[in-house]
């Protein structure tokens, strides 16, 4: 059997990394990955291949960055000649991102049947580039992988027929498991010199938090904020990096902010299990929160995760430099809260992907 995985973004990979590994141990399927490209930074690539000990990509399409219409046409030029060739009996992909749907475009024009890992979520809100990408993708898909079973509801809402939907668990969260002592190991709080509990971790890059110079000027303030009291270490996504660039073009500004380069999976997993709290708009890190139990503020006004408000430690927070800071201060209700396992979030949904792709 042959199994074709298309990845291109940073958070495709720690959702590729458990399927791969589960996919050779099964040994008799060929797997085969191909990297778009849309995400090509070292820091945003190559390190997470490499500590997650994925295999070197057999295809790499060479994407880069652009316009979403673009990007997405670049991926589907670059994609079709290869899925021509080598016809697998499956196409994986993976999450919400414009290489996921371009994929899938690709792939169900050519006819071939698509597994979607991490189907049926749903913020609600069209404005996310996001949703557009999921709700197409889960249209397209033959198996659809869900995370929870609100994602499964979600499907069936949507007309989706039951028997494509399969409730595997969260393949992030068997990322996690994976790695959890060797993040710990590496001691990155000890190495930025800040004590366990006692500092925020934030990371922001979503556009509608970023784009807008009045917004990011609002959210850097809170991070100011927070920052006179407590260290607050922010990793800067590139696209994050540029737009303060702009926003600060000229000032000599100095910060209460620890500004970093992305980090590597293992680096932010170490600062992230030992925070105190973390700031975020990215869709992994509130699930990553409510499996290790940290207080989580996700800057947005919805979440296509809302198991991780419901039963984890995850809570909404307008963008907002008010509303942030009270909400930081003000953390003892997520404190409080004992840690609820996740159904299936377990580390063995990848495992129960393969069940399904290849059989019992
Ligand atoms: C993409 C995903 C988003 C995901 C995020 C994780 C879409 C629509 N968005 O957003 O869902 O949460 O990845 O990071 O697919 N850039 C670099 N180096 C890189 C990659 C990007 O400098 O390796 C810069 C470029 O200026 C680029 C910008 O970041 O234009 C945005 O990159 P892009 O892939 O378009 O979207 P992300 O914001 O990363």
């Amino acid at each position: 059997m042959r199994v074709l995985s298309v990845v291109g973004a940073r958070p495709n990979f720690m959702k590729l990394a458990p399927v791969d590994r589960a996919l050779v141990r099964r040994g008799n399927v060929e797997h085969i990955i191909v990297h778009t490209g849309q995400h090509y930074d070292a820091g945003m690539s190559d390190a997470f291949f490499e500590e997650l000990q994925i295999p070197r990509p057999d295809h790499h399409l060479g994407v880069g960055s652009g316009s979403h219409a673009v990007q997405t046409a670049a991926v589907m030029q670059r994609l079709e000649p290869v899925l021509t060739e080598l016809r697998p009996d499956l196409a994986l992909v993976y999450g919400d991102v414009n290489s996921t749907l371009a994929a899938a475009l690709v792939a169900s024009k050519l006819g071939l049947r698509i597994g979607h890992v991490e189907a049926g979520l749903r913020s609600g809100d069209w404005t996310m580039p996001e949703e557009i990408n999921r709700v197409l993708t889960d249209r397209l898909s033959d198996l659809l992988f869900a995370p929870s079973r609100d994602a499964v509801e979600n499907l069936l809402h949507e007309g989706i027929p039951a028997q494509r939907i399969h409730f595997v668990g969260n393949v992030m969260i068997d990322s996690l498991v994976a790695m959890l002592p060797a993040a710990r190991a590496l001691a990155a709080p000890a190495c930025h010199g800040v004590a366990s509990g006692s500092y925020v971790v934030a990371t922001l890059h979503r556009p509608s938090n970023v784009d807008d110079a009045g917004t990011l000027r609002g959210l850097l303030g809170a991070l100011e904020a927070l920052g006179a009291e407590t260290p607050v270490i922010f990793p800067v996504h590139p696209r994050t990096r540029e737009r303060i660039q702009s926003l600060q073009r000229g000032s000599t500004h100095t910060s209460n902010v620890r500004f970093l380069e992305p980090l590597g999976y293992l680096e932010t997993l170490s600062l992230v299990a030992s925070a105190g709290l973390v700031i975020t708009d990215s869709g992994g890190l509130q699930e990553e929160t409510t499996y290790l139990g940290v207080p989580c503020l996700t800057v947005r006004p919805n979440t296509e995760r809302p198991i991780t408000c419901r039963l984890g430690t995850n809570r909404l927070v307008a963008a907002e430099r008010d509303a942030i800071v009270a909400a930081a201060r003000d953390g003892a209700e997520t404190r409080a809260r004992p840690r609820v396992p996740i159904e299936r979030w377990d580390g063995r949904a990848a495992e129960r992907i393969v069940q399904v792709i290849c059989g019992a």
